[in-house]
């Protein structure tokens, strides 16, 4: 036998090195010194090449196209992350926080995937079949397509592969599989590469559609090495508030479609339900005519969003003011408070603000900002915004409302859901465009001050 290879590798970057020592990336980078971790790597046994070669050089033109076969898991809503189904041979990485409902998701998707193209392998690393049939049953699977099988050691379920031939593959989670050959423990850098690896060359080579849940450490990155976000084809996020019924999919890359797409979901007492109208969802509970609710239109790719955000401006009892941001860029809302104090004139410097988006929701796209400035100066006159209002635009630190992306679809999923006017930036209005409701184009927070709360 060959001697085994040995390799230092840092457990936070997966850095690697023959000596022994400490990581000179992660002390480059965040200046911690993080010893590097000894791991023995089995002589490899070749075949680890994906094989996408084909032929020789040839000229770009000479490329034929063809189309990317897609297979609709049923799901629409992760269908359409997906970018319109999932394509075979894939790599798909699901991430999210513990409970938030991956298993959930993925079973779902198992299921449908069962029904139009069985058969489907779910491999469960973390629970027992018995728990994972106990979540079938409440989601009242049935589908015979569906083989269960709990197997952590991911070289049993390649000899397996040969038998049951899956149209699709889960793996739940990559985080608890392991190869025999390596000495690292499930769920080290080591094992995480490889059998992501292995799992790569799996897909590509036999066509399967493969789902990897994957788990998020405490910063909110997938756990284990980058190398894994790279390797795969597509990495999904699953969001959400632990306490909120609401949850958003996220696609961060896709090699096979937009990563600006969201999915909403519900979860509910069977599973995960489809939001189809996600706007309607968001402000099915606002109230009306109340100071410090101001309803803003965000855009989440190509979807537009209505979203009720929530200021309370109250005097600070002592000491500096609390800034409280939920569901919103802290460091933003803080940028929108003090231009509204300096460009508005509005004393701020002794009130705790806080700032909510109802419903557990979040925005991150700055069409929302003239929505947050709306909100607390709302609250802080305790005089409502107009009801049937929405509120569009980025705010600039001298106060100017700038352009923001998709205005009119925007506008138009306003007045799909009865609302009658809108304030948007003065420059962004549609030339030609009629817009589908009354637009009042603003191009300071001072004119959008004026325009809302008098
Ligand atoms: P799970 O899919 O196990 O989360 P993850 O795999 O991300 O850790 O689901 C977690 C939560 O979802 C759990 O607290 C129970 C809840 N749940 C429902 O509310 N309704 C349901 O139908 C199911 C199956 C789960
Ligand atoms: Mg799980």
């Amino acid at each position: 036998m060959k001697p085994r290879e040995t390799v230092y590798r840092c457990q936070q970057c997966g850095f690697a090195s023959p000596k022994p020592g400490t990581c000179p990336d992660c002390k480059r980078t965040t200046g911690e010194l993080v010893a590097l971790v000894e791991e023995r790597l089995a002589p490899p046994r070749g075949g680890r090449r994906v094989a996408l070669s084909q032929g020789r050089p040839r000229p770009l033109r000479d490329v034929a196209l063809e189309a990317t076969p897609r297979r609709r898991t049923g799901i629409g809503e992760l269908d359409r992350v997906l970018g319109g189904g999932v394509v075979p041979g894939s790599l798909v990485l699901i991430g999210g926080d513990p409970g938030i409902g991956k298993s959930t998701l993925i079973l779902q998707a198992a299921r449908a995937l069962a029904e139009v193209a069985p058969p489907v392998l779910y491999v469960s690393a973390e629970e027992s079949a018995a728990q994972v049939k106990l979540r079938a049953d409440r989601l009242g699977i049935k589908a015979d397509g569906l083989l269960l099988w709990a197997e952590t050691d991911l070289s049993a379920v390649q000899a397996e592969l040969d038998t049951v031939k899956p149209e699709a593959l889960v793996i739940d989670s990559i985080q608890t599989v392991f190869l025999p050959e390596l000495e690292s423990a499930p769920g080290s850098v080591a094992q995480v590469r490889e059998c992501g690896a292995r799992l790569m060359t799996l897909a590509k080579g036999r066509g399967i559609a493969t789902f990897l849940v994957g788990h998020v450490t405490k910063e909110g990155a997938l756990a284990g090495p980058r190398v894994l976000e790279h390797l795969v084809d597509t990495v999904l996020y699953f969001e959400g508030e632990q306490h909120h019924a609401y949850r958003v999919l996220r696609a961060v890359k896709n090699r096979f479609g937009s990563t600006n797409e969201i999915g909403v979901f519900q979860m509910g007492e069977r599973g995960l339900e489809e939001v189809r109208n996600p706007s309607g969802f968001f402000l099915a509970e606002r109230p009306r005519g109340v100071p410090g609710s101001v309803i803003v239109a965000s855009l989440e790719g190509t979807r537009p969003l209505l979203l009720e955000l929530q200021a309370l401006v109250a005097p600070a009892s002592f000491g500096t003011a609390r800034r409280t941001v939920l569901g919103a860029d802290y460091n933003r809302v803080c940028l929108l408070l003090a231009v509204l104090e300096k460009r508005a004139g509005m004393p701020l410097a002794n009130q705790d603000v806080f700032v909510n988006v109802a419903g557990g929701a979040r925005v991150i796209e700055p069409g929302a900002d003239l929505g947050v400035v709306m909100a607390a100066a709302s609250s802080y006159l305790d005089r409502p915004v107009p009801s049937g209002t929405v509120v569009i635009g980025e705010v600039g630190l001298t106060g100017e409302v700038r352009a923001v992306t998709g205005l009119l679809a925007r506008l138009k999923e306003a007045a799909a859901l009865g609302f009658e006017r809108a304030v948007v930036p003065a420059q962004a209005l549609p030339d030609g465009v009629a817009p589908p409701l009354e637009t009042r184009g603003v191009s300071t927070v001072h004119e959008a001050l004026e325009a809302l709360l008098g």
